[in-house]
């Protein structure tokens, strides 16, 4: 049996018709949500990541403002753009995309955003209202992955999940995402002992470890949901071929294009999974999605207090 596709591009659809509604209720009191994105140097991803959320922010009707300090910028220069972000009043969230340049200290950056305006869920202030259950902005790519499975009903309560990564970004947070919606969670890297085995006795895996193809489709329960967060850019013929064995038209296409988008699991995993999120048009989406849903929220809450207090706990916040 095939697995049935967790298609992240509907849910993104679904959820963008939500925010424009949100955002004709918010634009009827007077309210445009603003997002500022700082870009440090010329990583092409990065940019590439930039562009389509300031793009999102166009298609939704926010306001957007980039701003593009040098490659060489320092600490001290990059913690004056944040702080000139948290005094602009018509900034609701600020993204701060990562990786920054090595002379750059990135967690002294992370903790300088307002927390009110940390639409990316990375300051400490908003990991601790995670791990606690209170209110507050939840990184984007977990909680994502939370809605895919909501929205698509499958069940968490009581589920074994295994996540594969302990990131700050990805791994942690996902963890602490299901625990508050009662899964029995497994947190695996790469020093776990006998990966398949634990993976076997999951009814979720969240993968995040950044490995094109690492997941074996016989580590995957027959019928288990399988969320697949890697982009892993494959350009080796010989690791294509591992990976699209079974797969002629998709080896066909990395021949003709010399490269390949795999995630973290085997594509073979679409014949054990009982659902499975595609790569790309899964997780993808849905990370966007939540930035502009985390940008929405921070305007409203923002405007509600300025204290920022929120109504709904994290494990359930929108
Ligand atoms: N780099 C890779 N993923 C992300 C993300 O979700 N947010 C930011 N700011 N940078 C990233």
């Amino acid at each position: 049996m095939t697995a049935r596709i967790l298609d992240g591009t509907k849910i993104r659809d679904q959820i963008f018709a939500e925010l424009r509604d949100e955002v004709r209720l918010l634009s009827s009191a007077g309210v445009r949500p603003g997002l500022a994105a700082v870009l440090v140097g010329e990583n092409s991803a990065s940019q590439l990541y930039v562009k389509s959320k300031i793009a999102a922010c166009e298609e939704l009707g926010l306001a957007s403002a980039l701003i593009k300090p040098p490659a060489n910028v320092s600490t001290l220069d990059l913690l004056a753009v944040v702080e000139d972000l948290n005094r602009d009043n018509d900034v609701d969230g600020i993204l701060v995309q990562l990786p920054l340049p090595p002379q750059v200290d990135t967690k002294r950056i992370l903790e300088a955003v307002d927390p009110s305006k940390d639409v990316d869920g990375f300051h400490p202030v908003n990991l601790g209202r995670l791990v606690s259950g209170r209110p507050g902005l939840v990184a984007c790519t977990p909680a994502g992955c939370m809605e895919i499975l909501r929205r698509n009903d499958v069940k968490i309560e009581g589920a074994n999940a295994v996540v594969l990564g302990r990131s700050d970004i990805v791994g942690k947070p996902m963890a602490l995402l299901l625990m508050h919606a009662n899964a029995t969670v497994t947190i695996c890297h790469s020093k776990t002992r006998d990966l398949p085995n634990v993976l076997r006795r999951a009814d979720i895996i969240v993968a995040a470890i950044g490995k094109a193809g690492y997941v074996e489709a016989d580590w995957i329960k027959p019928g288990a949901a399988v969320i697949d967060v890697g982009t892993n850019r494959v350009t080796d013929p010989e690791e294509a071929a591992r990976l699209f064995r079974n797969f002629p038209d998709r080896l066909e296409k990395f021949h003709a294009k010399r490269s390949a988008l795999v995630g973290d699991v085997h594509p073979a995993a679409i014949n054990t999974a009982g659902a499975l999120t595609p790569v790309p048009g899964g997780v993808g989406p849905m990370t966007i999605s939540m930035l502009m849903s985390n940008t929405v929220k921070a305007a409203r809450l923002r405007r509600a207090s300025p204290k920022f207090s929120a109504t709904q706990s994290t494990a359930t916040a929108r």
